[in-house]
C-alpha cells in the first residue's frame, strides 16, 4: 500500500495492540506497523526494523550502534536506505530528524477499521533454525513435564529455563516435544547444539546471524557488544533460543581438582561408542571446598551469558539442557523467579509399554514395572534394553528378566561418562550410599565417614550428586538411583 495515493487504513487490533504493550512507548508499535504498510510488499529486515525503533525512540546512530552491537557505519548506512524507501513509500522527504512528526501526522488520519483482513496485519516472520532435526514421533508420555514448560515459559514468562538429567534421560526429546507446542509464540526459533564446544563469540555471531545475515566484522568486537546486540534481539522479538547439551562447558569434579594437585588433564572426554573404562577413585583433596557446576577454562563468559539472559528484562526465554546444573544458577532460581530448572526423573510403565510397542514387543504390567526400576526409567537404555530382547532373547522378556546382572556397554558407557566426573569425595559419598539401598540420613552418612568431614562439606558433596543426577532424595533420605547402584555394584564385586 501506498500512503500517498491511499486513505490508511489500520487494525484496531494493531492500534490496540501498540498501546496497550507496556514494554515500549505507546504508540511505537503503530508507527512502525504504519511504516511497515506503507512499504508493503517491501518488508522490513530484523536489523532496519530495530534502527527504526531505535530512531522512532530519539536514539542517536552513535548510540544504536552501541547498543545493537554494530559498527557506527553499517547502522548510518541502514538509516539511510531507510530514509530514502520511507520517502519513497510516503510521498515526502524523510529523514532522521522530521520521521517522528511526519508519522505523527499520518497517525491522526489513520481511519480504524473494526473489521481488518488479516493479512493487513503484516506480522513480523516466524523463523526457524534448527541446527539438526528430531524426530519426535515416538517420544511417549511427559504430558505432566511439557504442560509445567509451557505454564513457566508462556504464563510466567521465564527468560532462563533448564532441563536437567542424566544422559539420556530424554532432555533432547523433550525440548524438542516442548518447542513444538510453543514455536506459534515466538518470532524466532534458534536451536543450537553446543557439544562441538563454541566460543562465547562464535555462538553470539551465528546466533545474530540468523536475525541478520551481518558479515562477521558488520558486528562490534567485543563479546559484551555482542551481548548486547542479542539482548536487543530478545527484547523487541520473543525469541525462543535453545543451547543443547549445556554439560560440554561444565568441569568435572576430578579436574577442579587437578587445578589443585597437577597441570589439568585433558578434561573433555569422548562420547564414542567404546565404553570408557570404570573410573578411578584417585585420592585428590577430596573436592573440598571446591564448587561444582563451574566452566571450562575459556568457557566462563557462557555464565556472563546466563547471568544477563536471566536477569535482564526482555520477552524472549532462553532453553537449556544440561546434564548438569551450571554453577550460579541455583542461587537465583525460583517458584516465582523467571529463572527455572526441571529435573528430569524418568519414564513409567505404560510409556516403557509404549516404546516396547514401537519396538513390536509387548510388555506386561509387572515386566514393566521391573523394567522401568531396573533402569530407572531412562529411555535410552529402555530402548536399548528392548532391542536386546527382540535381537538376542528372542523377544523373551521374562527370560531377560531372569539375567539379573545384565548390563549393556551402552549403559556403562553413559554412566561412567558422569562417574568419571566425581571428585574423591563425591566417591567417598557413593560408596556409602550403594549400601543403604532404601535412603541413608545425613548423620548416618556423616557417621559412616567417622566425621572426617564437616556437615557442609557433606551436604556439598550431596549437592553436586543431585547436580549431576546421581542422587535421589525424599523426606531427608538420600539414595542412589537403582541403575546407578547396580553398576557400582557390579564394579565394587570385581
Ligand atoms: N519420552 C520418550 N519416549 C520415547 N523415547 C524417548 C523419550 N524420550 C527420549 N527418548 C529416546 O531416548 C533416547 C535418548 O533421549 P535424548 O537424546 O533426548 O536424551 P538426553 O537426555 O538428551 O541425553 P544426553 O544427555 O546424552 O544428551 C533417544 O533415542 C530418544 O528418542
Ligand atoms: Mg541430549
Amino acid at each position: 500500500m501506498n500512503l500517498k495515493k491511499m486513505p490508511v487504513t489500520m487494525t484496531k487490533g494493531v492500534v490496540q495492540n501498540a498501546m496497550a504493550s507496556g514494554e515500549y512507548d505507546t504508540g511505537i508499535e503503530a508507527k512502525i506497523q504504519l511504516l511497515q504498510i506503507a512499504i508493503a510488499p517491501t518488508k522490513l529486515t530484523t536489523v532496519e526494523e530495530l534502527v527504526l525503533r531505535y530512531v522512532l525512540e530519539g536514539e542517536s546512530y552513535t548510540e544504536i550502534a552501541l547498543k545493537l552491537g554494530y559498527n557506527y557505519d553499517y547502522i548510518k548506512s541502514i538509516g539511510s536506505k531507510l530514509w530514502q524507501l520511507l520517502s519513497k513509500s510516503l510521498g515526502e522527504p524523510i529523514t532522521k530528524r522530521n520521521l517522528n512528526s511526519v508519522i505523527k501526522q499520518k497517525l491522526a488520519s489513520v481511519k480504524i477499521d473494526k473489521t481488518p483482513p488479516k493479512s493487513q496485519l503484516n506480522l513480523p516472520p516466524k523463523i526457524q533454525d534448527w541446527e539438526e532435526s528430531i524426530d519426535t514421533s515416538f517420544c511417549f508420555g511427559r504430558i505432566e513435564e511439557i504442560s509445567i514448560l509451557k505454564q513457566w515459559i508462556r504464563q510466567d514468562k521465564c527468560r532462563l529455563v533448564s532441563i536437567l538429567g542424566m544422559g539420556g534421560m530424554g532432555k533432547t526429546a523433550l525440548t524438542a516435544r516442548t518447542v513444538e507446542h510453543l514455536q506459534g509464540d515466538f518470532d524466532y526459533v534458534i536451536w543450537r547444539s553446543v557439544r562441538h564446544l563454541p566460543s562465547l563469540d562464535e555462538l553470539l555471531t551465528d546466533i545474530l546471524q540468523v536475525f541478520f545475515a551481518a558479515r562477521e566484522n558488520d558486528l562490534a568486537d567485543d563479546t559484551n557488544s555482542r551481548i548486547n546486540c542479542l539482548l536487543a534481539y530478545l527484547k523487541n522479538y520473543r525469541c525462543l533460543l535453545i543451547i543443547d547439551n549445556y554439560e560440554s562447558f561444565i568441569l568435572s569434579s576430578k579436574n577442579i581438582e587437578h587445578k589443585f594437585t597437577s597441570p589439568p588433564a585433558p578434561s573433555l572426554e569422548g562420547k564414542g561408542s567404546q565404553v570408557p573404562p570404570f573410573p578411578s577413585r584417585e585420592e585428590g583433596l577430596g573436592g573440598l571446598s571446591l564448587s561444582i557446576g563451574q566452566y571450562l577454562p575459556d568457557y566462563e563468559e557462557y555464565s556472563q551469558l546466563l547471568r544477563r539472559i536471566g536477569e535482564e528484562r526482555h520477552q524472549s526465554c532462553l532453553l537449556l539442557t544440561s546434564r548438569e546444573k551450571p554453577t550460579r544458577l541455583a542461587a537465583k532460581e525460583g517458584e516465582k523467579l523467571p529463572i527455572r530448572s526441571l529435573n528430569l526423573k524418568g519414564l513409567g510403565v505404560p510409556e516403557a509399554q509404549s516404546i516396547f510397542q514401537s519396538i513390536g514387543l509387548s510388555l506386561s504390567e509387572s515386566a514393566g514395572k521391573q523394567i522401568v526400576h531396573r533402569y530407572s526409567g531412562n529411555p535410552l537404555i529402555l530402548k536399548t534394553a528392548a532391542t536386546v530382547i527382540r535381537d538376542l532373547f528372542e523377544r523373551d522378556v521374562k527370560e531377560f528378566l531372569a539375567q539379573d546382572t545384565l548390563i549393556f556397554s551402552e549403559i556403562a558407557s553413559l554412566l561412567n561418562q558422569q562417574l568419571d566426573r566425581l571428585s574423591s569425595l563425591e566417591w567417598q559419598v557413593m560408596d556409602r550410599l550403594i549400601v543403604y539401598r532404601e535412603g541413608v540420613s545425613l548423620e548416618q552418612l556423616q557417621n559412616d565417614l567417622h566425621h572426617s568431614v564437616s556437615k557442609s562439606q557433606l551436604i556439598e558433596a550431596l549437592k553436586a550428586l543431585k547436580w549431576r543426577s546421581l542422587l535421589e532424595t525424599a523426606m531427608s533420605q538420600y539414595k542412589l538411583p537403582h541403575l546407578v547402584s547396580k553398576h557400582l555394584a557390579k564394579h565394587s564385586a570385581r
